[in-house]
């Protein structure tokens, strides 16, 4: 196994459409509360409108030869417009918006690594990138996560990665972890 790690475009996004579906798929067999939500989650529903509405993305994808078997896809959104590519009917409370400062918030939104390569770093190392990136954004003050209900594993992991649980949305269908810039200098 030799993995190397490249920035995909946002023209190339379709080279992730299996890995996104794989994502869902994955989050679907975790879940106990409403795990029919996730059927209509897929790559044209979920990372398509997302990337289209975000102040700016970053996907990078880890591949093993010519096969992408792991991708983490960031961006930067405005807090009080944020929909994380959730259709839902009545408005969400994402984030607590008096508490982070400045209008934008930074997020690692999509997150996979295919089953025979877990385990063996590659999910740290898109990780790293991926806050390398969120960080990159001076005036981001909070990192979010959002995970779907009975995912432990993406909970321990990031939790293992200085994440922490903030709140519940959507009825516990989703968990909110927040990671606050130490030292954030509000502009
Ligand atoms: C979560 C995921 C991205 C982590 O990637 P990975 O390549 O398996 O993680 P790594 O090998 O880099 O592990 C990093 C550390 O986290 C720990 N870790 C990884 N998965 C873990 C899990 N399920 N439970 C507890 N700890 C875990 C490892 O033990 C390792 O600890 P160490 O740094 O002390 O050695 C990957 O397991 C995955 O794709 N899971 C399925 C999809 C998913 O849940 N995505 C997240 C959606 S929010």
């Amino acid at each position: 196994m030799s993995i190397h790690y490249e920035v995909i475009s946002e023209e190339e996004i379709i080279c992730i459409k299996d890995m996104c579906d794989g994502l869902m798929a994955y989050q679907k067999s975790k879940a106990s509360i409403h795990p029919e939500w996730f059927d209509n989650m897929c790559f044209e529903t979920r990372l398509v409108p997302s990337v289209k509405g975000a102040k700016a993305n970053y996907i990078v994808a880890a591949k093993d030869g010519d096969e992408i078997v792991g991708y983490a896809y960031s961006n930067i959104c405005p807090k009080r417009t944020y929909s994380g590519g959730f259709a839902t009917l009545e408005p969400v409370d994402f984030f607590d918006f008096d508490s982070v400062e400045n209008e934008d918030v930074g997020c690692l939104s999509q997150f996979f690594i295919k089953e025979n390569y877990r385990g063996s770093g590659i999910g740290s190392v898109l990780f790293d990138k991926s806050m390398e990136w969120l960080n990159s954004f001076k005036r981001i003050s909070d990192r979010f996560i959002f995970v779907s209900n009975g995912n432990e594993g993406a909970l321990r992991f990031y939790q293992h990665k200085g994440f922490r649980i903030s709140h519940e949305i959507l009825n516990g269908f989703i968990i909110v972890m927040r990671n606050t810039r130490p030292c954030f200098q509000p502009e």
